[in-house]
This record gives C-alpha cells, structure tokens and sequence, in this order.
C-alpha cells in the first residue's frame, strides 16, 4: 500500500475479529516501531506483546477507556535507563509516540485495526499496566495499543485544516 493510502486509511479501530494476528504480522509491526526516530538515536522503548488472556483482562481494566476485546497488545514503555539525562530525559515520549505511529501505519498496511490508548501521563492506569506486566520502575507504560482482523471499518479521511496552517514567507 502506498503511504499516503495508508496515512488516511489509518482510523482508530475498536473491534476486531477472533482471530489471532500472525507471529510474522507482529515481527513486521515491531520492526516498523523500532525504525522510528528517537532523540539521538537513543531508542529509548520496550515493546511487550501481550496475547496471554488474563493479561489482556487485567490491561482491559487499567485505564477507563481502554476497555477493548483484541487479540493482541502491544505495550509501548520508555526505558528511563536508556532515556537522555535530566532535563532531556522527557523526549522518551516523543520517541514512543513515533514508534506507535509507525506501528499504527504498517498495521493498516497489513490490512489489520489498531487503535492507540493512552496511559501515561495517568498515574492510576500507569500503576495497573505496570501490576499488569511486572514493569520494573524504570520502564513507563506510554500506551497499549490494541490491534487484530478488523471487523469495522472506519471511512478513511483527511483532516486538512487550513487555519492550522501559519506560513512565514
Ligand atoms: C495519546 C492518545 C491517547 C488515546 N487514548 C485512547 C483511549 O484511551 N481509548 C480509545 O479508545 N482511543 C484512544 N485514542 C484514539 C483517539 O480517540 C483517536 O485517535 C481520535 O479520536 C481520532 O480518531 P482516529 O484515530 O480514528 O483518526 C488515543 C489517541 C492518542 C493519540
């Protein structure tokens, strides 16, 4: 699929089929997340696969909306221990977001639904993902990202806004 297909095809998908997504599909969307960029390359992610059935109970419960029936789970942390230090250390974020996006995108380009639930900055649902997963202290759950077969299809759209826009010519 062409990227720009992909980009406005990419909708967040909350229900999904049975089945399982390949182990092939899941290697091809973990490559797809480690090649984002990261603040000085310091890739500063951990990615836990979950597809055990009382794992993805416990994530269903940890935050208010991430109650979502998927096959797969892909927990997306930063590794504070691999993170720039002091002030620069927060960029582990922006180095997540991106591999989530990458992520999201091969996952439409493998003709599956995937939507992204935010975690942290919420503490509650940070500590749950954490019991969840036996995170150590250093790693922080930025999201989970819940992905299988769709069974809906979300219209693909273009969120153009010109106001947004702020040409300095
Ligand atoms: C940081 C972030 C947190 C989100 N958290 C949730 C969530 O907890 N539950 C959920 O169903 N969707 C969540 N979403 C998906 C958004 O609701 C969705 O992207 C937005 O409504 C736009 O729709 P689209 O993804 O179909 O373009 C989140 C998206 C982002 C980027």
């Amino acid at each position: 699929m062409e990227l720009s297909e992909a980009l406005f095809k990419r909708r967040s998908v909350r229900k999904f089929t049975a089945e399982p997504v390949s182990e092939e599909n899941v290697l091809e969307l973990l490559h797809a997340g480690m090649s984002g960029p990261s603040a000085c390359n310091k890739t500063p992610w951990e990615f836990f696969v979950i597809t055990k059935p009382e794992v993805l109970e416990k994530l269903r419960k940890a935050a208010r909306y991430s109650k979502i029936e998927a096959p797969l789970a892909i927990v997306v942390c930063g590794n504070l221990s691999k993170a720039l230090p002091s002030q620069l250390s927060p960029f582990w974020i922006q180095d997540c977001s991106a591999a989530t996006e990458n992520i999201l995108l091969r996952a439409v380009d493998l003709e599956l639904g995937a939507v992204w639930c935010g975690i942290h900055p919420m503490k509650t649902a940070e500590k749950n993902v954490r019991e969840a997963l036996s995170l150590p202290e250093k790693f922080i759950p930025l999201n989970i990202i819940y992905i299988g077969h769709p069974s809906e299809e979300p219209e693909a759209r273009d969120q153009f806004n010109e106001k947004k826009v702020h040409y300095i010519k």
